[in-house]
């Protein structure tokens, strides 16, 4: 354990301090439609392309990062509230060098501190800043308290649908939520298990007109992910398709959608709060 912290302290300091941290929460209105799939292997490509990424597991209900990853993480944030542990010691090292923060099942504790580790916490957690160009939290379904306060707190919101219409009804309610909670919000649309682009593009465009319509609101599309059978047979093997199928359709959309993403995020980058500005809002929100 020494070993790894000493390890990501050394890296920590060849990193540029003033490099601004964005954060993006994964979301999706009905369960089960690929948030964790894509956070992992969006993720993944992120780095692969250079572009360090430290993924956060705030599943409230069941954390299947780790699952996702065949790991067992040995600590999770709650840990950082013991005395003599650092965020260094709390990050675990995930397939293909992704580092990967596990919530425990205590996210919804977070909410339940007292003042004084509620600042421990976070003060903690602040030497990812600058660490990290991007932190992905995966989230569960978009509709709980605490999904909505760790929404509203970062740069960007991802929402991922797939083009079957409960799970788009549902993403639309994620979206009306969250512009009545903040009408500027960024999301930016992710169709997966399309089966092809012409129905990723209709399904964006669906949402989008609609938002548009009732709303005023411009979403963004970050991009589709083909329907693959290798996505299925990646997660029994507890192995990120990424890495085990690199040739799949799937994998092929993935980094399609991260030249996308960073092609964008020169722009947005000037705009983010960074960690700090997030930690700020989301312990607004607690408070
Ligand atoms: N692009 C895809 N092609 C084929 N199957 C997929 C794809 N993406 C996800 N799946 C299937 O959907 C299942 C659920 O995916 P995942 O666990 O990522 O969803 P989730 O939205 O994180 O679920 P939860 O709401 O429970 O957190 C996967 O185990 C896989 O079988
Ligand atoms: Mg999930």
């Amino acid at each position: 354990m020494r070993d790894q912290a000493e390890r990501l302290r050394e890296r920590m300091q060849q990193n540029n301090h003033e490099r601004k941290t964005k954060l993006i929460t994964v979301t999706s209105g009905k369960g089960g439609v690929g948030k964790s799939n894509f956070s992992l292997n969006f993720g993944l490509g992120l780095n692969e392309q250079g572009h360090k990424t430290v993924l956060f597991d705030v599943d409230l209900g069941l954390a299947n990062l780790d699952v996702l990853m065949g790991i067992t993480p040995k600590k999770h944030l709650f840990h950082l509230l013991e005395p003599n542990t650092t965020v260094w010691d709390i990050i675990e090292q995930g397939p293909g060098g992704l580092e990967f923060i596990a919530g425990g099942s205590g996210f919804t504790q977070i909410m339940q501190l007292d003042e004084e580790k509620l600042d421990r916490l976070f003060t903690q957690l602040n030497p990812l800043q600058g660490y990290a160009e991007t932190i992905i939290f995966d989230t569960g379904a978009g509709f709980s308290n605490e999904s909505i306060r760790f929404m509203l707190s970062s740069d960007e919101v991802i929402l991922v649908t797939t083009p079957e219409p409960p799970a788009i009804t549902d993403a639309y309610a994620v979206i009306k939520l969250l512009h009545s909670r903040n009408p500027a919000i960024t999301i930016r649309l992710v169709i997966n298990r399309v089966t092809s682009d012409r129905e990723g593009k209709m399904t964006a465009d669906k949402l989008a007109m609609v938002a548009k319509r009732f709303l005023n609101m411009d979403l963004h599309t970050l991009g589709y992910v083909s329907d693959d059978p290798q996505v299925s047979k990646a997660v029994k093997q507890q192995r990120p398709f990424l890495l085990t199928y690199p040739q799949a359709q799937a994998s092929k959309s993935i980094r399609n959608l991260v030249g996308c993403y960073l092609e964008n995020s020169t722009m947005t980058d000037l705009s983010t709060n960074g960690l700090k500005g997030f930690l700020a809002k989301l312990k607004n929100f607690i408070r």
